[in-house]
């Protein structure tokens, strides 16, 4: 059986990619900086290894006997997403002190594109993206638009908060869809080395999505401009909120790229809702 390492298996979009490779019949070994709270979280049938993506040594015994790895990292101002996905990959890269494995993938963005680096999240997913592909490893990087999952995150009591404008459509994916996506890229050895770009079925703006959640969960709805969120964020220290207000500003400028062979997921917003529902 093959192993997955996924550094960040524990974060949003790191635990659905766990489940669907255990899933697929993968050993899926979760690196986290908390294994109780990882175990906790995951339950069973996975393999637990406390490391850090910041620090080597921890990174070099975790990997051991490792056949792939996708790092699933995240940040919330300039310097975090620095750390976290261009000196994190350098340690990745560091721990497998090249040695082969059979693919190392990461999570970036469907705006992960030089014309749009004046973002420091893009800048530093497309620097972790060259590292791999100095490697010389077999790599993947994946870049899904916007998960609808994100939405609840913006629930505040009987509340949906939306933050800044909202003028441009995007391709709203499920993470369970994103997630089977990575499972079918690892399975198939022809399909290695490229950026795969993920979007969802149908397109909806910012403010349609947002209506939409709010109505099925009979929530009030909030709108708060950009400038005002950043004042928020400054005066609360929430870098955070700093950081959606001025992602949602840019994206409201660049949009949804549009990219030939791009895979669609199948899940609408409708079907998700229900999902999610039974699920709750
Ligand atoms: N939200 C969207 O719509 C969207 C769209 C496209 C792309 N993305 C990208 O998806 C990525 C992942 O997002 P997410 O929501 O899954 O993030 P998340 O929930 O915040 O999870 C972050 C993960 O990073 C791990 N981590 C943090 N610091 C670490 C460290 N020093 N060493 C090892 N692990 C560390 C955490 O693991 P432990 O705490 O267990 O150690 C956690 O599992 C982000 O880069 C985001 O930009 C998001």
């Amino acid at each position: 059986m093959k192993i997955v390492s996924i550094i960040g298996g524990t974060g949003m979009l790191g635990a659905p990619v766990a489940r669907a490779l255990l899933a697929d019949g993968f050993r899926v070994r979760i690196l986290t900086r908390n294994i109780e709270q990882a175990r906790q979280q995951l339950g069973e049938g996975f393999e637990f290894r406390q490391a850090d993506i910041l620090d080597v040594a921890s990174l070099t015994a975790a990997l051991e006997g490792t056949d792939f790895i996708h790092i699933n990292v995240s940040g919330h101002d300039h310097d975090s997403y620095y750390q976290q996905h261009v000196i994190g990959t350098q340690n990745v890269l560091k721990a497998l002190n090249g040695a082969k494995i059979e693919c190392i993938s990461m999570i970036s963005s469907a705006s992960a594109y030089p014309e749009f680096n004046d973002r420091y999240d893009n800048r530093f997913k497309l620097e972790a993206e060259n590292l791999l592909k100095a490697s010389k490893q077999p790599y993947l990087v994946f870049m899904p638009s916007w998960f609808m999952e994100t939405m609840s995150m913006f629930v505040q009591k009987n509340r949906l908060v939306r933050i800044g404008p909202s003028n441009q459509p995007i391709h709203w994916v499920s993470a369970q869809d994103y997630a089977q996506h990575v499972s079918k890229a690892y399975q198939n050895p022809a399909c290695r080395s490229q950026r795969i770009s993920i979007y969802g079925p149908e397109s909806l703006t910012m403010a349609e999505a947002f209506s939409r959640f709010a109505q099925h969960h009979q929530l009030k709805q909030t709108h708060i401009p950009a400038w005002l969120a950043k004042i928020i964020g400054r005066l609360s220290g929430d870098p955070t909120l700093i950081d959606v207000a001025d992602l949602t500003v840019h994206y409201d400028r660049t949009g949804e790229k549009n990219v030939p062979n791009t895979l669609r997921t199948t899940t609408t917003l409708s079907t998700w809702l229900q999902q999610r529902e039974a699920s709750l």
